[in-house]
């Protein structure tokens, strides 16, 4: 079952809504996971930084491959059955409904964005088996309280919810701003809950002169963190083994097929709520 949620608003008013003149973070990171849901101006900025820093590349792809472990980790080995993923993006292979109800069909998944152009590709965010569900709120990450209660339309809140912000906090530069805005999201949740991070670093100068650049293309800027600050983000949470790490090192599987780039200047790590 399926449901578009609240903010859901008329075809055209969205289309007017999409601006093409600007980068847009996830046009531009569809673009680096080899997408088709981009404009000119996205592909513009995105080849720049490839010449710069090819490895933001093996960031975009190697993320979404943590990803995919997190989630079946998540279901497999500790119960989880919903989710709330903020700062979705464009619908990709192995979504995070995609990979949860591939080992729970009766998971439940709540997508939140901001952008137009992903609201307008929730269709294929909203495949849900029959017996879990999937919903899609245009609803910004501000706003925490707002996200929760339209949340309850899909989740119950009284059970544990796996809280998925992946490659989104870049656009919160304010690092204690930013953590009181994780930590209003998980005051929501009950104890048994579980945050996941994962973001650029500026864990080398290709990844600096990276952002550097696409914050000057005139798109929403991006901040890469140091690890420590991804760190304090989960605040007090109780972090899993092998706590913040770079996305390929956390917890690679046996039907994964070994990353053998550079150093990925991406980290991340899961929290459980005590
Ligand atoms: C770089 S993309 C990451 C997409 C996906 N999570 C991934 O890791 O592949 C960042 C996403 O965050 C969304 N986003 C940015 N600011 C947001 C906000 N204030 N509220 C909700 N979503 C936001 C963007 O629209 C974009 O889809």
């Amino acid at each position: 079952m399926s449901d578009q949620g609240s903010g859901y608003a008329a075809a055209s008013e969205i289309r007017n809504r999409i601006d093409t003149t600007t980068p847009h973070s996830a046009r531009f990171w569809n673009y680096f996971v080899g997408g088709k849901d981009n404009y000119e101006v996205d592909r513009e900025i995105g080849d720049q930084i490839k010449e710069i820093f090819p490895g933001l590349v093996d960031v975009a792809v190697t993320s979404r491959h943590f990803l995919g472990r997190v989630v079946r980790h998540l279901v497999v080995e500790q119960g989880v059955r919903q989710f709330l993923d903020i700062g979705t993006g464009l619908p990709t292979a192995d979504n995070t409904h995609d990979v949860a109800q591939r080992f729970a069909p009766d998971a439940r998944i709540v997508y939140v964005d901001n952008d137009p152009l992903v609201l307008t590709h929730a269709r294929a965010l909203l495949t849900s088996t029959p017996e879990g569900r999937t919903a899609y709120l245009d609803s910004d990450l501000t706003d925490p309280d707002a996200i929760l209660e339209a949340a309850t339309a899909t989740l119950d809140l009284s059970q544990p919810v796996a809280l998925m912000i992946l490659n989104t906090l870049g656009h919160f530069p304010d690092q204690e701003r930013t953590r009181s805005l994780v930590a209003r999201l998980m005051s929501g949740l009950p104890s048994g809950s579980y945050l996941t991070i994962c973001d650029g670093t500026a864990t080398s100068e290709g990844m600096i002169a990276a952002s550097e650049a696409y914050n000057k293309s005139g798109a929403v800027p991006y901040h890469v963190r140091s690890v420590a600050e991804i760190e304090g983000l989960f605040g007090d949470l109780e972090l899993l083994e092998p706590g913040i790490v770079r996305v390929t090192d956390w917890r690679p599987g046996a039907d994964d097929a070994p990353f053998e780039g550079p150093a990925v200047d991406a980290y991340g790590g899961v929290g459980r709520k005590a």
